[in-house]
């Protein structure tokens, strides 16, 4: 299959290489492009079609619904309160990018983000997205698994942020159509319990919160805390290491 077919892009030198980027990085990290249908890349952010015309696409300057900024504060916003509101620092390594939507928001609150996606094509929309914020916005999206950036990163942080899949429950109300590409390119991240635990024994970091849908079991072990909001909570863990 000559997946370069795949890209839509205009016939100039600017938009032909990009198309040939994506390609080589997808081929290169072993992408499976069977669930693809066309990445068109005509108009600014690439948007990626499935073969049931589902969109996917990462725009944090047009897409509103996803990424405008909110007013919250880092006392009132759960997330926030979940890492700490800044007492514990604002250097946060968020394992699970997915569409970038709480790293963007942690950086809007003011903390400095890493944030790791494995998957090649998120990975992919999420840095040629990060490259029309704002340059003081401080978030840098790293294509690695979170396993392995634990193992060999040995940048300090002060928080770590998880937010695995979670399996759908299969009643739910159907998703919009973004969702459900998303859901169906990443699947389930069935290795989380094991990157918590890595997580939880972190050179640095003072504690690792995790995001779960409300009524869901816990991930690892039992959390320190729990914040909860109207329909997902927070888990926070604490961190064995020479800072405690
Ligand atoms: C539920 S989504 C995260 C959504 C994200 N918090 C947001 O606000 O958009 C999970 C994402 O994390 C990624 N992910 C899960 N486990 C990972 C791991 N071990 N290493 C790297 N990325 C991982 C998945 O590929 C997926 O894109």
């Amino acid at each position: 299959l000559d997946t370069l077919k795949l890209f839509h892009f205009i016939e100039n030198e600017e938009s032909e290489k990009r198309a040939r980027d994506w390609n080589e990085f997808l081929l290169n990290h072993h992408f499976d492009f069977s669930g693809i249908l066309k990445i068109d890349m005509t108009k600014g952010e690439a948007q990626i079609f499935d073969h049931q015309k589902n969109k996917f696409s990462i725009d944090f300057i047009g897409n509103k619904l996803n990424y405008a900024k909110k007013k919250g504060s880092l006392k009132t916003e759960l997330i926030a309160r979940a890492l700490g509101s800044g007492r514990m620092g604002m250097t946060v390594l968020d394992l699970s990018a997915g569409l970038g939507i709480d790293a963007l928001f942690l950086a809007q609150l003011g903390f400095n983000v890493t944030s790791i996606e494995r998957n090649p094509l998120i990975y992919l929309a999420l840095r040629d997205a990060s490259e029309n914020l704002p340059s003081d916005t401080k978030i840098e999206f790293i294509f690695n698994d979170a396993l392995a950036y634990l193992k060999n990163s040995s940048d300090p942080v002060d928080v770590i942020y998880f937010d695995p899949m979670f399996p759908e429950k299969p009643k739910s109300a159907l998703p919009r159509q973004e969702m459900v590409f998303f859901k169906g390119l990443v699947g389930s991240d069935n290795d989380a319990i094991e990157v918590l635990q890595l997580a939880q024994s972190h050179l640095s970091a003072e504690r690792v919160a995790v995001k779960r849908p409300l009524k869901a079991p816990i991930l690892g072990g039992k959390p320190i805390a729990q914040i909860k909001g109207k329909l997902i909570r927070f888990d926070i863990y604490g961190v064995k290491n020479e800072r405690h």
